[in-house]
């Protein structure tokens, strides 16, 4: 059987690009040009028409811009994969251009054998997602009844709420680092800026906020069906994480109710495996919902009076709220040898254990904050005594995890 060709779809609006890019594919006989488009509009027709394997797709487009187009035509033919070709190398684009699926971007004109490695590479990459559509396909004739979408629901996700009575004690530092250390090929971690007003989640990772839990909010009844609107707000971290950001205007956050935010949790639930929650030290309506959710609460004091007096506070709250102390993992940032104020003698004045010191370290910390990139991830300084912390922090969270849950399958037994 002949070798089928590569079958690519060109798009742009300048009648002279695409020969010139149609005349740079005819070098290569591997690949046969199967139909033009003009603008974003006419590329999503044609993909569904003619059903490429390749889209090489400008992004500067009357219409429909180029972005969009490769978005909608993944959404009708998902194995399509689309190089994006722009005069502008700006990495701003690139990333908008990846978030919607393009397979490459290069920058016009591209050199010849530049253009035809990623025409092969994304050639490879849809043949690839074609025959998993198909399997799929296969499985679902097989399985007789079409699956419904909740099916796709099946975690239960454990919350893990970073809390801190006191401002500035390390919340968001804690849990932008844990999170993405709690991230492996076993985990699918969402990291919620549950501080709504001020949140600095996402500016912390260097990542705009072009999408926030405003856009779950109004919808959070209909999500729980929808796994896919869920993913589509969720910021994607290199990491792998995704975070579900604070509203990009202060007052939004009024209308983040205590049910409907509840609520958004429980769905989060059922997708991820993790949900990490920053928090604000007020206790806003949503904070204290997720504190009362939550299977873990990471109370971080730092080495100062008022801190330690306010976590004193929160303990008994945790008490009048019927919140097992057990659930509190107590721990202490920012330590620093020098002061007097030692783990030790937080833990017996305030009988309650304080299960980790995290060191000072203005510098790997202030580095990060700098380049949007955590320290537990940073080559420099992942093997810092403060990233090391925060490896045994993770460690001490995914055993009380374990413990809580031996604990409840015994419960279940007694009963
Ligand atoms: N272990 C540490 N060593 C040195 N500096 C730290 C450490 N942890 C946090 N910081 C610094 O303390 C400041 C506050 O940290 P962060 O923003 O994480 O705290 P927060 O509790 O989230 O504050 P906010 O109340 O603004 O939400 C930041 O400037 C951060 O760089
Ligand atoms: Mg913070």
């Amino acid at each position: 059987m002949p070798e089928q060709k590569i079958r690519v779809l060109i798009v742009d609006d300048i009648a002279e690009t695409r020969e010139n890019i149609k005349r740079t594919l005819q070098f290569d006989t591997a690949i046969e040009v199967i139909g033009q488009g003009r603008n974003g509009r006419e590329a999503v027709e044609l993909c569904a028409q003619l059903l490429p394997d390749v889209i090489i797709m400008d992004i500067n487009m009357p219409d429909m811009d180029g972005i969009t187009a490769t978005e909608k035509a993944r959404e009708k033919v998902p194995y399509v994969q689309v190089v994006i070709l722009s005069v502008q190398s700006d990495a701003s684009y690139m990333r908008r251009a990846m978030l919607v699926g393009a397979r490459d971007f290069l920058t016009k004109p591209p050199p010849i054998d530049e253009l035809l490695a990623a025409v092969h590479r994304a050639a490879d990459k849809a043949a690839e997602e074609r025959t998993k559509v198909t399997q799929q396909a296969a499985a679902a004739v097989a399985a007789a009844t079409p699956t419904p979408k909740k099916a796709a629901l099946t975690t239960t996700g454990k919350l893990i709420v970073i809390y801190s009575p006191k401002g500035g004690t390390g919340r968001t530092t804690l849990a932008t680092n844990l999170s993405v250390l709690l991230k492996n090929q076993d985990t699918k971690i969402c990291l919620v800026d549950a501080s709504l007003q001020f949140g600095d989640v996402a500016t912390c990772l260097n990542e705009q906020v072009r999408t926030s839990i405003m856009d779950l909010i109004p919808r959070v009844d209909e999500i729980e069906t929808d796994p896919e609107l869920i993913l589509n707000v969720m910021i994607k971290h290199a990491s792998g994480i995704h975070i579900l950001a604070a509203p990009q205007h202060v007052s939004d956050s009024l209308s983040v109710t205590p049910e409907k935010f509840s609520k958004l949790l429980d769905i989060l639930r059922q997708q991820y495996t993790h949900i990490i929650v920053d928090t604000s030290a007020y206790l806003s309506d949503p904070v204290q919902i997720a504190l009362e959710k939550a299977d873990v609460i990471i109370l971080v004091t730092t080495q100062d009076f008022p801190a330690i007096k306010n976590s004193n506070a929160f303990f008994m709250l945790v008490d009048q709220l019927k919140i097992s102390r057990e659930r509190v993992l107590f721990i202490m940032n920012r330590v620093d040898k020098r002061n007097r104020i030692t783990p030790e003698l937080v833990s017996e004045r305030m009988r309650q254990p304080v299960a980790l010191a995290i060191p000072s370290d203005e510098i790997v910390v202030t580095m990060s904050l700098n380049s949007g990139v955590p320290f537990v991830l940073d080559k420099d300084n992942k093997n810092s005594a403060i990233a090391k912390s925060i490896a045994a922090l993770a460690e001490l969270a995914r055993e009380k995890l374990a413990k809580l849950d031996d604990f409840e399958t015994e419960v279940v037994i007694k009963k």
